[in-house]
């Protein structure tokens, strides 16, 4: 896929140099938060961070750290819970993860789910082995124990989320069997007096019925948490941490207009006022109107206080684009030409002693800072700091935070909800939707008829149920006629696409007479198209941008 330079990320650069140079250490926010932590151990588990984000559900501040974590730093954070994930290996082997016997005689509750579950078992005198078959999928579990603390509420009989081939065949001194299925004698084990809970199924996957109410039965009844990390509560805390850390000193931050740094600028705003200036670099390849919302927003008429600085490059970038055709390069230059503009504009300020990044925690642990399943995003990385710059520190209002936190603290702020819940666009705009060259003119031919098709289907009430559309601009002109006139010019792609992960993507089942609409608007309003097509493709072997 290679290397994507982001805008929408300009304010996220290279994650790996900085957080290897211990910047975040620095900015360790989690003092205010962590009076009521649980944390995730993760074992390589696919859905780590679904664990933490429901765990966060319940009002409980959630952390998630490898399996690798010392015992001394655990003991440090002094967590009201811990929960260890899933992962792909067999406990038994002699290299598989593991963890100390120690970890289950610090009296923390620690609930072990799959992987979890079996490492709990065979590292306190249990025995875990390979069966002959494998259980996955939606399962009946039948509750043996009702009276148990984590099935409080929950049906004797419940469909649940299972995926393992090994199985606890015996289960460790002290636990007693709680649930079972139809092939597995150990669905779910605990010893109670300890607090230790054995869970072999998925609670965390929504496949599982009634497993947040797990979730919450452990962090609320066995952790004895109060459930009161609220979004409210996250806004206050943070902007009175944000104004200590920054006392009289000046910020600076890139602002996309995409849902991260605006909310990071709102927060920001919030704390230090203008002593925050945000630099919002309008490359000519954002959606129609879109620098001047993002202005109405941010600007002097808007709703914050901050200095704001909004650079018209958008001929910069025209002129820097001319004649380049190989999509990589295009990213490329997009890229760097933002570099350069940020560095110009951070040198006529003068002094700055932070930069504000809008960082979020998916970022962190993808990045192979917090979990063990690390992914590195290359293409959200914009490559470094620019060189000359010399910020005392970086500051990560919303480090923390899952991407539906985020918004809950956008709208927190009052920021509009359009903003708030605005699909992705990329960093690099529209510059990674037309085909072949950019020019002026080609951008105002995508920007027009997306702006159509985004009406349209805001009209016909999809906009909420399709995961990304947009239109994109072929390279390839045809002739046509219209009215009595030969015409020679572009067509025009429509895209949507439905997405769990933005990893794989099906082509949306658009009503017909909706991308008719759409394409009679669009040849009629906008000049320089004469034909629309609807892409079917799915991703793979298709990607969701159109490049
Ligand atoms: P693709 O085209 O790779 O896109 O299937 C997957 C998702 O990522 C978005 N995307 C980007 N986001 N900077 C971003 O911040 C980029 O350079 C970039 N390129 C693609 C795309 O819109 C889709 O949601």
């Amino acid at each position: 896929m290679g290397i994507f330079v982001a805008l929408v990320k300009t304010e996220t650069p290279n994650y790996n140099e900085y957080i290897k140079s211990g910047y975040h250490a620095v900015l360790n926010r989690r003092t205010i938060l962590k009076n009521e932590l649980v944390i995730v151990l993760d074992f390589g588990g696919q859905y780590n961070q679904l664990v933490a984000r429901r765990v966060r559900e319940c009002n409980v501040y959630c952390e998630i750290y490898s399996y690798k974590t010392d015992i001394e730093k655990i003991k440090a954070m002094n967590p009201k819970g811990i929960i260890l994930t899933g992962g792909p290996n067999s406990c038994y082997e002699p290299d598989s993860p593991t963890y100390s016997e120690e970890l289950f005689k610090l009296g923390i509750p620690v609930l072990g789910l799959c992987y979890g579950a079996q490492l709990m078992s065979h590292v306190l005198g249990g025995k875990v082995e390979r069966a002959d078959v494998r259980e996955y999928g939606k399962t009946e579990v039948l509750i043996d124990k009702k009276d148990s603390k984590v099935f409080e509420g929950v049906s004797e009989t419940t469909t649940c989320w299972m995926s393992h081939f090994d199985y606890i065949s015996k289960i460790a001194p002290g636990f007693e069997i709680t649930a079972h299925t139809a092939d597995c004698p150990v669905a779910a084990a605990e010893n109670a007096a300890e607090k230790l809970y054995a869970i072999q199924f998925h609670p965390e996957v929504l496949h599982t019925v009634e497993g947040t109410k797990m979730i919450n039965n452990f962090v609320k009844n066995v952790c004895e948490c109060a459930g009161d990390w609220k979004m409210d509560a996250f806004v206050e805390n943070t902007i009175a941490e944000i104004r200590e850390k920054v006392g009289n000193g000046r910020v600076l931050l890139a602002l996309s207009g995409g849902v991260d740094s605006s909310v990071a600028a709102g927060l920001l705003s919030k704390a230090i006022g203008k002593q925050l200036t945000c630099v919002f670099v309008d490359h000519g390849l954002l959606r129609k109107n879109e620098g001047d919302e993002v202005e109405a927003i941010f600007g002097p008429e808007g709703q914050f206080d901050l200095n704001f600085i909004r650079v018209n490059a958008q001929e910069r970038y025209y002129n820097k684009l001319a004649g380049v055709t190989e999509p990589e390069a295009k990213r490329k230059i997009i890229g760097e030409e933002f570099i350069r503009i940020f560095e110009e504009e951070a040198k006529k300020i003068g002094t700055v002693e932070f930069l504000a990044q809008g960082t979020i925690y998916p970022d962190v642990v993808e990045s192979g800072l917090g979990g063990e399943s690390a992914v590195i995003k290359s293409h959200h990385n914009v490559g470094g700091l620019p060189d000359f710059v010399d910020f005392k520190e970086i500051i990560e209002p919303l480090r923390d935070l899952f991407k539906d936190e985020v918004r809950k603290a956008g709208l927190e702020l009052g920021l509009p909800e359009r903003l708030v819940f605005r699909q992705p666009f990329p960093g690099p705009g529209l510059g990674v939707r037309i085909i072949g060259e950019v020019t002026a003119e080609k951008v105002r031919i995508v920007q027009d008829a997306d702006a159509i098709y985004r009406e349209e289907i805001e009209n016909a009430g999809l906009d909420k149920t399709i995961g990304q559309y947009f239109a994109a601009l072929t390279n390839m002109r045809s002739v046509g006629v219209m009215g009595d006139e030969r015409t020679y010019d572009y067509a025009v792609a429509l895209r949507a696409v439905n997405t769990v992960d933005f990893m794989t993507a099906e082509a949306a089942e658009i009503p017909y007479e909706v991308l008719n609409k759409v394409m009679s608007r669009v040849i009629n309003e906008v000049r320089g198209v004469n034909r629309i097509f609807y892409d079917l493709t799915s991703k793979p072997p298709g990607t969701i941008e159109f490049e």
